[in-house]
């Protein structure tokens, strides 16, 4: 028999793994209520989007899942992403605020759920679309139906994901950045897919750098304030700093208040699997993040929306950055 781990029942094995024998399949599908912070303003039932108004000519347009930025010019339209689930609805809020054209479409980077819908606003010559250079090599690579190429290319620096870019409205101080902080809520899993977790950390401080009052994220319904930013911020950092304890626990003996010692946590897991590297290597790593996940569940559950329902993936993208990228390499570090 070997010991099967099943992500979603991970918080209630990391204990018992290697103690205790096999588990079976287990899948959480109810979780405890959120949290107050997890405010969900929803959408109109009439017209299934919802408008934040800015000022200024600057608005939110979200279907409750997406967001969308729009800038109202005394001439035209700049939309900056078109998630395909808003759909048309995002054209339908954008016909309620005004009928100048659309003249361009920026891209907060390349992943389709954002940006999927941007065929619906327009084509060139028409529409200019502008993104970061690395996002319209990733559109050239794999060409989505309704993703339109981006001809205007005039952004470098990266971030969290290549081709994520600030998008910032100075006069009305919106400034949007996908995918990295998900005010009220606990990021999405891995760190909002983050592929770079050191500069996801960083962008946390870039961020604070602007003077904005008004911070769109990309995903749910709300836009975010200032303060969003620094819980998050604390969130990640609590993360950094957990997961490593984790691992530094992981590389100590173990005793009666240490559950993840490598030196009794792996025989077991050899001893099961012989010869299987791989096996060792995840049940070593989920043990670790599952560890890392419990003490920031304690810690966060009231505080932001679905600690629990992503907390352990996000442990497992911050035990993987802390070894492959800030060297804490715990049992597996220089040997003597
Ligand atoms: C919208 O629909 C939801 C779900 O059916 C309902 O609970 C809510 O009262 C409705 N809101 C309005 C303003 O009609
Ligand atoms: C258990 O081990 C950890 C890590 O080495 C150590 O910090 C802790 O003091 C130990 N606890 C006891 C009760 O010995
Ligand atoms: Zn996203």
């Amino acid at each position: 028999m070997y010991k099967q781990l099943v992500l979603s029942c991970i918080f209630s094995l990391y204990t018992s793994y290697g103690i205790s024998q096999g588990t079976g399949a287990c899948i959480q599908s109810v979780y405890p209520p959120l949290p107050q912070t997890a405010i969900r303003p929803g959408v109109s039932n009439a017209t299934g989007y919802r408008i934040e108004d800015f000022g200024q000519g600057a608005y939110m347009v979200t279907e409750g899942a997406y967001q969308s930025l729009v800038l109202v010019s005394k001439t035209s339209i700049i939309v900056a992403d078109a998630p395909p689930t808003i759909g048309n609805k995002l054209v339908a809020a954008i016909r309620s605020l005004t009928y100048l054209l659309i003249s361009h479409v920026v891209y907060s980077q390349h992943h389709a759920d954002h940006i999927g819908g941007t065929s619906l606003l327009g084509s060139p010559p028409v529409v200019t679309f502008i993104s970061h250079r690395l996002t319209a090599g990733e559109l050239a690579q794999v060409p989505g139906p309704h993703r339109r190429p981006a001809r205007n290319v005039v952004f470098d620096k990266p971030n969290h994901d290549p081709g994520n870019i600030f998008i910032y409205a100075p006069v009305q101080k919106v400034l949007m950045l996908v995918d990295v902080v998900f005010p009220g809520w606990v990021p999405f899993a891995y760190l909002g897919e983050s592929q770079n977790i050191p500069g996801y950390i960083k962008a946390h401080d870039q961020i604070l750098a602007y003077d904005f009052n008004h911070y769109i994220g990309g995903h749910l319904d709300r836009s975010g304030i200032r303060s969003d930013v620094l819980t998050q911020k604390e969130y990640v950092n609590d993360l950094y700093k957990n997961c490593a304890a984790a691992i530094a626990l992981s590389a100590s003996p173990p005793n009666a208040t240490n559950p993840i010692s490598a030196e009794t946590l792996i025989p077991p897991v050899i001893a099961d699997n012989p010869g299987n590297s791989w096996a060792e290597f995840k049940i070593y790593l989920n043990t670790v993040a599952a560890y890392c996940a419990n003490t920031i569940n304690q810690k966060w559950l009231g505080r932001l929306g679905a600690t629990d329902v992503f907390g352990f993936e996000n442990a497992q993208a911050m035990i993987e950055a802390l070894r492959i990228d800030y060297d804490v390499l715990g049992p597996f570090g220089v040997q003597p």
